[in-house]
């Protein structure tokens, strides 16, 4: 591992795994886990749909219990050195979050109890990754342990997770957000006469139970409101803090390592910490001719058609596509920067379970 990928490991508090969709961002969030508990950190993995089988394997089949942290037997690691996993459940989270945020119960039960809010929370926009941080925070703040590593949702817009809670900072400031939520003269107001209309057209389509959950709805949320944006405003800066780290993991075609330039550029732009890149799924590079000599090569140039000509055109064909790949690598980072960078290989194996993670982390060290 590089020495700035090393200190990640063994340094900060908490770390981002984040890129294109499919190029092992849980795996390696995972496997960056392990190699932190055998360094003798206390770690929590915060995992995002993982594959079925990890899942399994990390103690987080679905059902109860999932989404908060359980250990994970690791061979090998020191004293003090553990791992822990957790899965996001974006729906708990949130209510968890309005439950600490209300000023009283009774308000928490009128956001969570409302109809609109059930169907809304799971789906809005960005709730996803919304709650991923989110989830991160909670972790964080419990102080039990010594870095947190999130892995990220699959995102086609990896920003998207970066700028959410800003945007619910801004969701919450927006006109129309803040005439929902005026005091109730106010709101009788509007009510009646801008939207009174188009409330009356609503009440008929969708029935007038839907129309009155989602005036309350929003009534009931303005209590939790400065708490949600005071909170926002604490996860924007907690991602921005300087023992936060940002690992980007990509794979080498050409479509995701554009994907992660792009990231590469956001996290600088938008002040967030950059701890390096992982290129995953990295073909090996055969072993070269050019350790034949001038005649075993000729030989090779001529062959009959049978079993040994067609190793050798797979040889080439392989060579072609680990030489592309590391072009690909190269364009990562922008001009003159040097990017740390560690590359894993394409491994034989599927990684769904602690053994896999294992493979991987040691790769990584
Ligand atoms: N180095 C590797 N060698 C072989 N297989 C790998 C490697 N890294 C990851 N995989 C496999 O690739 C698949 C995708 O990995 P993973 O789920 O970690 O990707 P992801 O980036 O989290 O995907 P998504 O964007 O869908 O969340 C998994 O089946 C995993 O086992
Ligand atoms: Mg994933």
């Amino acid at each position: 591992m590089t020495g700035s990928l090393r200190d990640v490991v063994e340094q900060t508090d908490l770390l981002v795994t984040a890129g294109p969709g499919g190029v092992g961002k849980t795996s390696t969030a995972a496997a960056l886990g392990v190699a932190a508990a055998r360094a003798g950190r206390r770690v929590v993995v915060l995992t995002v749909d993982p594959a079925r089988r990890l899942a399994d394997a990390l103690g987080l089949a679905e059902g109860e219990g999932a989404d908060l942290p359980h250990q994970v037997e690791l061979a090998g690691a020191p004293k003090g050195g553990e791992l822990w996993a957790v899965m996001l459940d974006a729906q708990k989270t949130f209510d968890r979050l309005v439950r600490e945020q209300s000023p009283s119960e009774q308000q928490a039960d009128a956001v969570l109890g409302n109809a609109v809010y059930k169907a809304l929370s799971g789906s809005l926009a960005g709730a996803q990754e919304y709650m991923a941080v989110e989830r991160l925070h909670q972790l964080y703040t419990s102080g039990e342990w010594d870095l947190v590593i999130v892995d990220t949702p699959p995102s086609r817009h990896a920003i998207d997770l970066l700028e959410a809670p800003d945007r619910l900072t801004r969701f919450l400031g927006h006109p129309v957000y803040r005439a929902l939520t005026a005091g109730q003269r106010t709101f009788a107001r509007v009510t009646d006469a801008a939207s009174s209309v188009f409330l009356w057209a609503v009440k008929r389509l969708a029935g007038p139970k839907l129309v009155q959950d989602v005036l309350e709805f929003f009534r009931s949320l303005a209590y939790v409101e400065p708490g949600l944006r005071k909170r926002a405003e604490e996860v924007s800066a907690l991602l921005r803090a300087e023992s936060t780290s940002f690992v980007v993991v990509t794979s080498p075609r050409s479509e995701s390592v554009g994907e992660a330039n792009h990231l590469i550029d956001a996290l600088e732009h938008r002040g967030f910490p950059f701890g390096g890149v992982i290129a995953n799924l990295v073909h090996p590079m055969p072993e070269s001719f050019d350790v034949l000599s001038a005649k075993e090569r000729a030989a090779l140039e001529t062959l009959e058609p049978g079993p040994l000509a067609d190793h050798v055109a797979w040889h080439r064909e392989l060579t072609e596509l680990a030489e592309s790949e590391r072009e690909q690598l190269a364009t990562i980072g922008t001009a003159g920067a040097n990017v740390p960078m560690l590359e894993l290989p394409l491994l034989d194996i599927d990684i769904h379970d602690v053994d896999g993670l294992i493979v991987l982390a040691d790769l990584l060290t």
